[in-house]
């Protein structure tokens, strides 16, 4: 798949000037939860329905955002803050109303950028304006500082948990880390890979009741998508489950969850905007 060809310019509609973008991140303290899989299924979903929609990898896992979608990206982030390339140059369409900026290593060093680097940057991406409703971060799973980084710099963390009493426990210890270094006291949760929603909803209000508890943290449940094995077999197809089997569990739980992710003109908070964003990531803000 080529690079960019749609119309990543700041956006202006009849007189109206488009709300900042909405940034979140999907994000976990266990490895192959599923991130991956929610955020290009979907970010699939939002695009279909007119939601212009950026992802950013900020992974460098075993089934990375590019490939779910069949892309091979040639460049990174790095190529520009190395000056090889400009922002522009290394956005790749992967469907419709869908981008995807390649980040790999580069997003996890652009706090030690030198003061040039980082000005050269911040021009890069203003030019990309605020011309997305969404965008959305799939991070590495963990407590490095590049998964705190990330998150820390998004208007909402998204924790992806599973039933697997390791994958609680690393989602609470990245909670409390992220609430005691970075101040952050609302998080939302996403429970995959679950029997029944029944079991997601138990599952969510055991983490709810020891955030809330040891850390005077609040979560909000955005829901449970079950552990279904044609999600599984899309995967190792390298293909999407709302492509390859739109109707099944999975896919129909996607689809509702992605609703609640529907970008609305004038809901940005404090934290919103693509411009703040790199700011965060790259120290200056
Ligand atoms: N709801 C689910 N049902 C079945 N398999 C799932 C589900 N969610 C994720 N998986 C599988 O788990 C593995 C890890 O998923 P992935 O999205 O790559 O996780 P992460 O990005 O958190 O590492 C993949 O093989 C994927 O197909
Ligand atoms: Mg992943």
């Amino acid at each position: 798949m080529g690079s960019s060809s749609t119309f990543h310019g700041s956006f202006r509609v009849a007189g109206r000037e488009a709300a900042r973008t909405r940034t979140i991140s999907v994000t976990s303290g266990k490895g192959g939860v599923g991130k991956t899989s929610l955020v290009a299924n979907m970010a699939l979903n939002l695009g279909r329905e007119g939601q212009r929609v950026l992802i950013l990898d900020g992974d460098l896992g075993m089934a990375n955002v590019d490939i779910m979608f069949g892309a091979r990206p040639e460049k990174t982030i790095f190529d520009v803050v190395s000056g090889e390339a400009d922002v522009r140059g290394i956005l790749i369409d992967v469907a419709p109303n869908v981008t995807l900026i390649p980040g790999g290593s580069g997003v996890f060093g652009l706090r030690n950028l030198s003061a040039f680097e980082k000005r050269a940057l911040l021009d890069q991406v203003s030019s990309l304006g605020e011309g997305f409703d969404l965008m959305i971060v799939d991070t590495a799973p963990g407590i490095d500082d590049n998964v705190l980084y990330l998150n820390a710099a998004v208007q909402e963390i998204n924790v992806v948990v599973t039933p697997d009493p390791a994958s609680v426990a690393d989602s609470y210890a990245l909670i409390k880390v992220m609430h005691q270094r970075h101040r952050e006291n609302r998080f939302s949760v996403i429970c995959n890979q679950v029997r029944d929603e029944a079991e997601g909803v138990g599952l969510f209000s055991r983490l709810n009741d020891v955030a809330g508890r040891f850390l005077n943290v609040g979560l909000d449940y955005r829901g449970s998508v079950p552990m279904d094995l044609n999600l599984r077999q899309a995967t190792r197809n390298q293909q999407l489950v709302l492509r390859a089997s739109p109707e099944t569990a999975a896919a129909t739980a996607i689809r509702r969850i992605a609703q609640k992710f529907r970008a609305h003109a004038g809901s940005d908070g404090a934290k919103g905007g693509l411009q703040f964003f790199w700011e965060r990531m790259t120290g200056v803000a």
